[in-house]
């Protein structure tokens, strides 16, 4: 898959976090036992740090040399602790009759063209023009089918659903709703805020699967390897806010869905096989970082 590089260039305002997400899915792309497929997932992360191959480039606590404790976390989290629980919420969703996915705040998500959903089902992938223009890009250039994937520009604290209905979304209509690295940028009633708009834009039969922190993890929680990565996490934590209000089933039931499905990030690790981080290991840490993963049909 080859990018032309001389003309995608990273734009200001396609903001790190996405990234980091995306380069979690590119180093799991490369491993020997990759849990998920995502191709794109390495262009995008190599176009937008201008790497041509072999190691990926630092990018804030993001390392490719397995030196960073606070990336053996982050990184396990964003790939192989949450991508295929959204991954199988989607299929599941679509499987029981949902005709369309939106993923609020989609970063560089490829769900649209890697998940291999039926021809009829249509993406909406709501971020910032930037965000998605970069990706367009990127697409493009690897020459990626993307016939599902419809970029909705729309800023989520405003009228995102006008936007979204202007760009085809059929209200009313069995969704599947996506909500992944969003809700801990949120304070708890931006959080009900959203759940409840997307409930009420869809119709019977539709599904939301979210993510989020039990609550906001403390600078000493993750022992950083020098001063830049001090740094980075400073300024993850610095952009967190509290998040919903409430542990997924009773915060998801009382906003009117009922939740269908609610684990932990190592819950997750364990069960596809994969170590759990000690920050996130309850039986290792008294006060590990705690990761919900819910979905809720409706
Ligand atoms: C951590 S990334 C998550 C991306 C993707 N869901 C994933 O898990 O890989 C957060 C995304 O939220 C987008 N975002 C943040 N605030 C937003 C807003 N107010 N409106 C629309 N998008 C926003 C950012 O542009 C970024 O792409």
């Amino acid at each position: 898959m080859i990018v032309d590089m001389t003309d995608v260039r990273l734009p200001p305002g396609v903001g790190w976090t996405a990234l980091l997400t995306a380069y979690a899915r590119a180093q799991e792309q490369r491993r020997a036992d990759p849990l998920f497929d995502d191709p794109w997932a390495g262009p995008l992360i190599g176009t937008a740090l201008g790497a041509t191959g072999g190691e990926l480039p630092r990018l804030g606590p993001a390392r490719d040399d397995g030196t960073s404790v606070l990336w053996e976390m982050f990184g396990a989290y964003f790939a192989a602790g949450r991508t295929p629980f959204f991954d199988d919420q989607v299929r599941a969703g679509v499987a029981d009759g949902a005709e369309q996915v939106v993923l609020l705040a989609a970063g560089m998500d490829a769900r649209a063209a890697r998940l291999d959903l039926p021809e009829d089902v249509r993406v909406y992938e709501v971020d910032t023009a930037p965000v998605l223009d970069f990706k367009a890009a990127v697409l493009g250039g690897t020459g990626t089918d993307v016939r599902r994937r419809t970029p909705v520009v729309a800023d989520l604290r405003e009228d995102w659903p006008s936007a979204l209905a202007g760009a085809g979304f059929r209200p009313g209509r069995p969704t599947v709703w996506i909500v992944e690295g969003l809700l801990m940028y949120l304070d708890a009633q931006a959080c009900d805020r959203l759940v409840t708009t997307a409930r009420e834009a869809s119709g019977p039969g539709s599904r939301i699967a979210v993510e989020y922190f039990r609550r906001i993890p403390e600078m000493d929680s993750v022992p950083p390897v020098d001063e830049a990565e001090k740094e980075a996490l400073e300024l993850i934590l610095g952009l967190f806010r509290s998040g919903p209000s409430a542990d997924p089933a009773t915060w998801l039931g009382g906003l009117g869905i009922t939740p269908a499905q609610v684990t932990e990030v190592p819950d997750e690790l364990r069960r596809l096989g994969r170590p759990v981080p000690a920050v996130l290991d309850l039986e290792l840490t008294t006060d590990p970082m705690r990761i919900w993963l819910a979905a809720g049909t409706f």
